[in-house]
């Protein structure tokens, strides 16, 4: 007896479903649309089997497009179950497609199934070719690249998972990994995936501080590094930062070493060659089983208050999710060399460089290098040569790009392009057009994606949509399927019809979706699910155009998109205020500068903001309050940058530090931040009401030096 779909929706919106019968150990389906009676592992052969046409194969009753999104809201249970059963490859069957809860924040995929996510990725594909190709590892100088095939990527995954385990790495124990994208990178992925263990990625941009609160908060075992990096020219002194952490965090028993430059680094009684210890290790490595709900990774995220969440996404859900937006979305198909050059240590690394291509068994591009080195021609030159089908980018490069001037992309043959992808920040108009006429020649399909860490995988774009249906700039347009987005006002009520502007929220669980914040729920019912009762919120804002189309305003919420990068204001602050509590370790900036343990602390308040600023989509604006007996010169800012850089990363330095006597407070002493926004905006001739305010003579004096500022 099968309690998994209820036919009657199905039923009233006339659409005929398959019929699944469920018995423990086998599987036959009485459907009438060709999916061949398998054994119970169900496995597709063809993973190309979800293109927007196979799927009308797979769904019979819906022709078009919105007849699928419709399928997808009103029969969830039956959208993703089939999909779960023709896309991977299960151990056991699930029982329950999805128990789900949203005022609990309780969210179950596929319950009762179990499945393997590394072998999902990897074993299938090597099964059928061990030689295609599923790595192309793009090194920073142009022309270096290496190929690794699904067969090698299989062995050279069971050996780090051999390692791990001969480490002590357990089912559920937690491993860091700070390193750029490379081979040894993925292959740790999916060996934390082979054995069970849960992977945090920390993006290798990220200092000594931030990386050892992550590293502390999951409790991490192992870290997984490399002796330096490489980009840009410029080496990267990933060992050195991970000693220093790894010194205020008592959990990690081990440092695995990965060679990349082979220069002498600094050592630590942890550390373990990670290149021979691969080496000494059998290329076999048996799956462990794993339940859907299993951890499969956490990832930390910005918000808007406190220190980074780490969002957790589980084995099954996820999977399907960013595999099957990454076959529909880019249109993305097995012999696809799939260009997507974000990090590996942020969402979009992990979805559709790692796990989104390789679910679908494509070649996934590693890329090392910037946009800009060894000049502005770098993307386009490394598309002619590896011949890339798909692109997928962030608005900050593609608006630098667009200022060095088109002779850098004419210059070579981008034919091989079809699909042109966007994802981080809103894409502006002219960089869209930019995107589509000069690097698509309006020969490829341009794509603006709108998603989250917390997301999984992309849940507003323009695909899947029906081919040649319209695409406007500047917008991701349509929802994905099983994504139901609501716009909600002010005071909480949903906003029904078109041309509407308010919260964006998710009304219906989706698979993707993160399962919590790791050690936290109760903060990721707060963040998420409180805000408005029974829907998913997500922090931005959103408009419905008049012709159903959705656009993304912004965050509304104390987050700001730098270079793409979600950063928290309030973590901001807190190095600011908190720099006198740092460890007497050496600061070394480009400014040369360092800090003394016992210095006392010169910021008695701050308050930092995000404003528009056209290069980086938004700048980091600081207002600080130095305590008495503190100078406000240039030595004082330069070292409120350096401790940034020192506490968070690069991209978090402020591009702009006010000096200032006092900031504007209410009655009861709060900031009043919204005033700190239009003065950074340059809008002040529209402050308004300022009344309410302790004094209200601050703001005149922060307008005065805002503009001596500038
Ligand atoms: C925030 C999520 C999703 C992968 C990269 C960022 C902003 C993301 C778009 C877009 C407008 C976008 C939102 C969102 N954002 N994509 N296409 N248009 N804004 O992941 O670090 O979790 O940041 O990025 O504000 O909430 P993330």
């Amino acid at each position: 007896q099968s309690p998994m779909f209820d036919p009657r929706p199905a039923a009233l919106i006339g659409i005929r479903y398959i019929h699944f019968t469920i018995q423990r150990g086998q599987q036959s389906d009485t459907n009438q649309v060709g999916l061949k009676p398998g054994p119970f592992t169900m496995d597709s052969p063809d993973v190309r089997k979800c293109s927007l046409s196979e799927l009308r194969h797979v769904f019979p009753g819906c022709s078009s497009h919105e007849e699928l999104y419709k399928l997808s809201i009103n029969e969830t249970d039956l959208f993703w179950g089939t999909l779960a059963r023709l896309r991977l490859r299960w151990n056991r069957d699930f029982e329950r497609v999805s128990d789900c809860n949203m005022e609990k924040g309780s969210f179950r995929w596929f319950v009762g199934g179990q499945l393997n996510v590394s072998v999902n990725c990897v074993d299938r594909h090597k099964e059928k070719d061990p030689s295609r190709v599923a790595l192309i590892w793009e090194k920073d100088e142009p022309g270096q690249e290496e190929r690794v095939t699904y067969g090698e990527l299989y062995t050279l995954m069971n050996r780090v998972s051999n390692v791990l385990k001969s480490h002590g790495v357990r089912k559920g124990d937690r491993v860091a990994i700070y390193m750029p994208p490379c081979p040894l990178a993925v292959a740790s992925m999916l060996a934390c995936a082979r054995i069970g263990a849960v992977h945090s990625v920390v993006f290798a941009g990220f200092s000594a501080e931030a990386l050892a609160s992550r590293i502390n908060d999951a409790e991490a075992k192992v870290v997984i590094t490399a002796d330096q990096g490489v980009r840009g020219g410029k080496l990267i002194e990933l060992k050195k930062t991970v000693v220093t952490a790894v010194e205020k965090c008592p959990s990690v028993q081990a440092i695995l070493v990965a060679k990349r430059t082979g220069n002498p680094v600094i050592s630590s009684p942890l550390d373990i060659d990670l290149d021979e210890a691969i080496l000494k290790e059998s290329g076999e490595c048996e799956p462990a089983v794993l339940d859907s709900e299993d951890l499969l990774f956490m990832l930390y995220t910005s918000g808007s208050t406190g220190n980074p969440k780490g969002i957790v996404h589980s084995q099954a859900g996820y999977l399907l999710y960013a595999s099957l937006t990454h076959s529909l979305v880019f249109d993305c198909k097995e012999g696809d060399i799939f260009g997507c050059v974000a990090d590996i240590g942020w969402i979009t690394g992990h979805s559709y460089v790692v796990y989104g291509p390789l679910a679908n068994g494509v070649t996934t591009l590693l890329f090392e290098s910037t946009p800009t080195y060894p000049n502005p021609g770098r993307y386009w030159e490394t598309v002619q040569r590896l011949k890339i089908n798909q692109l997928y980018a962030a608005p900050t490069a593609i608006r630098l790009l667009l200022k060095y001037g088109d002779e850098h992309v004419e210059k070579y043959d981008l034919s091989s392009l079809r699909t042109l992808g966007s994802v981080g920040e809103p894409i502006n108009v002219e960089a869209w057009h930019w995107y589509n006429k000069v690097v698509g020649k309006e020969k490829c399909v341009v794509v603006d994606t709108w998603w989250q860490t917390e997301t999984g995988g992309i849940c507003i774009s323009p695909t899947p949509s029906a081919p040649g249906s319209e695409i406007l700039p500047g917008m991701p347009m349509r929802p994905m399927y099983g994504i139901w987005p609501a716009i909600l006002g002010e005071k909480g009520e949903e906003l029904k019809g078109n041309d509407v502007t308010g919260a964006l929220c998710l009304k219906k669980p989706w698979p993707g979706m993160a399962r919590t914040i790791y050690g936290a729920h109760s903060r990721f019912l707060e963040t998420y699910y409180r805000p408005f009762n029974g829907f998913y919120f997500t922090g931005d804002g959103a408009v419905r155009h008049s012709n159903g189309y959705y656009q993304i305003t912004g965050r509304m919420d104390d987050v700001i998109n730098v270079t793409g990068h979600r950063l928290g204001t309030a973590e901001v602050e807190n190095a600011l205020v908190l720099w006198h509590m740092l460890n007497p370790i050496e600061i070394n900036t480009d400014d040369q500068l360092f800090v003394p343990q016992d210095q006392h602390p010169s910021v008695a308040e701050s308050a930092v903001v995000g404003y528009p600023c056209s290069d980086k989509g938004e700048g980091v604006y600081a207002y600080v309050t130095l305590k008495d007996g503190f100078p406000a010169d240039t030595k004082t800012e330069s070292e409120l940058r350096g401790i940034v850089r020192l506490k968070i990363a690069a991209y978090a330095i402020p591009d702009v530090i006010q000096i200032c006597p006092s900031l504007p407070k209410t009655r009861s002493g709060k900031i009043m931040r919204r005033i700190l926004r239009k003065v950074a905006a340059d809008e002040t001739d529209n402050l308004g009401d300022i009344s309410t305010l302790a004094d209200p003579t601050v703001v005149e004096d922060l307008v005065t030096r805002h503009r001596t500022l500038k």
